[in-house]
C-alpha cells in the first residue's frame, strides 16, 4: 500500500538514482537521514574529546602536530555533516539542542576512556578502522549530500587509522612496557570497537528500511564480520593478541568465528550510563554555553550592520 509517489521514489532508490535535496522524498526517510546524518555528525564532534585529552601530552612535537591535524579533521567531518543535515530542513541548532538534552545519540565508543598513549595508536587503528568499514559503503548511499560528504570523509580516515596504526607499530616493537601498552589498549578499545557497528542483526529496528531506502548499504553484522576479517591479521602483523579466546578462523565461511560484545554494556552506554557519557555530553555543553558571548556578539553586529543606512 505505497502511495504513487512512494512507489516511484522507490523506483529511482533501485535505479540507483541519488536523491537531493528539493525532490520528493518520503517524510520516514527524511527522518531518517536526520537522526542517521545528526548522529554521525555528532559522533565526529563529540569523537574530538578522546584525542583532544592527549594533545598537550603527545611524546614528541611530530606526534602533537599529527593528532593536533587528525583532531580539526574530525571537527570538520562534524561540520561538513551538519551541512548535509541542513538540506534536509533541520537547523544546526536545533541538532545541537537535541544533542544536548540527550534526546539524539552519538557513537557508543566516545564514551570510553582514552588512558595511555597506546590509546591513540589503537583509536586510530581500531575506531577509525570500524569508521571506515562503515562508511566505504555509505559513499553510495541514496541521498546525494551524504554520499558526496563521504567521499571527501573517506580519504582523510583512511589516512587516520593509517596513523593510529603506525603509532601500534612504534608501541608494539618498542620495549617490554610499551607493548604492554598496546596489548592493554587492544583488550580494552576491541569489544566497544565491534559495538560501534550497532546491535546484531535481529535486534537491529532500523537495517530492514534504510537498506530498502540504501540509507545503508550493509547489514550490521556484515560489516562487523569484515571488521574482524580485515583486523585479526593487522593484530598478528603487530604480535599483539586479539582479547576473545574464542576467535578462531572457519574456512567454510572464508571468516573468522568471534565472540559477541556484551550487549548489556552497550545498551547501557547508549543510555548514558557508560564510564565517559556524562563527561563527553558535560564538555559539550560547556562549551556551547561558554560560546553564548560570542554568539550574542556576532547577532548584535549583524544586526547594527543592516540598521545603518546606506550611504
Ligand atoms: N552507538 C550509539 N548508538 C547506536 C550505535 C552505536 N554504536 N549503534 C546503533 N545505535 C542506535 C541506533 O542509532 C538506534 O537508535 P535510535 O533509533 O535512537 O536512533 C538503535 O541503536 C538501533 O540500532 P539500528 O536499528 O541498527 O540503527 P541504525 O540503522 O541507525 O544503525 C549505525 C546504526 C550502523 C551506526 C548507522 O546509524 C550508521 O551507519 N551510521 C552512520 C555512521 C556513523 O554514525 N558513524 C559514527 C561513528 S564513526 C566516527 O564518527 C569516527
Amino acid at each position: 500500500d505505497m502511495s504513487p509517489e512512494e512507489i516511484a521514489f522507490q523506483g529511482r532508490i533501485d535505479r540507483n538514482e541519488k536523491i537531493e535535496p528539493k525532490e520528493w522524498m518520503p517524510e520516514g526517510y527524511r527522518k531518517t537521514l536526520i537522526r542517521q546524518i545528526g548522529q554521525h555528525a555528532h559522533s565526529e564532534i563529540v569523537g574530538q574529546l578522546p584525542e583532544g585529552n592527549w594533545i598537550t601530552r603527545a611524546p614528541t612535537l611530530e606526534r602533537k602536530q599529527i593528532l593536533l591535524a587528525k583532531v580539526q579533521d574530525e571537527a570538520g567531518h562534524g561540520l561538513y555533516l551538519y551541512c548535509a543535515a541542513e538540506t534536509l530542513g533541520v537547523s544546526r541548532d536545533e541538532l545541537l539542542e537535541r544533542l544536548h538534552s540527550g534526546d539524539m545519540k552519538y557513537s557508543s565508543i566516545f564514551n570510553y576512556p582514552t588512558l595511555t598513549w597506546a590509546d591513540m595508536g589503537a583509536v586510530g587503528w581500531l575506531v577509525d578502522g570500524a569508521a571506515i568499514m562503515n562508511q566505504v559503503p555509505l559513499q553510495r548511499t541514496s541521498y546525494g549530500p551524504y554520499s558526496r560528504a563521504m567521499i571527501r570523509i573517506c580519504k582523510e580516515e583512511s589516512f587516520h587509522q593509517r596513523q593510529g596504526y603506525a603509532i601500534m607499530m612504534k608501541m608494539a616493537n618498542g620495549t617490554p612496557a610499551q607493548k604492554k601498552m598496546a596489548q592493554d589498549a587492544l583488550n580494552r578499545l576491541w569489544y566497544p570497537s565491534l559495538m560501534m557497528f550497532g546491535p546484531s542483526d535481529k535486534d537491529s529496528v532500523h537495517s530492514a528500511q534504510s537498506m530498502a531506502w540504501k540509507i545503508k548499504m550493509n547489514t550490521n553484522d556484515e560489516l562487523r564480520q569484515k571488521f574482524v576479517d580485515q583486523t585479526v591479521p593487522q593484530a598478528e602483523y603487530l604480535g599483539l593478541t586479539v582479547p576473545d579466546p574464542d576467535l578462531k578462523w572457519n574456512e567454510e565461511k572464508g571468516g573468522y568465528d568471534f565472540s559477541e560484545p556484551d550487549w548489556d554494556e552497550f545498551y547501557q552506554v547508549l543510555k548514558g550510563n557508560g564510564p565517559c557519557n556524562k563527561e563527553r555530553l558535560g564538555a559539550r555543553v560547556k562549551a556551547w554555553e561558554d560560546g553564548a558571548w560570542y554568539r550574542d556578539a556576532m547577532v548584535a553586529h549583524a544586526k547594527k550592520k543592516a540598521s545603518r543606512r546606506p550611504v
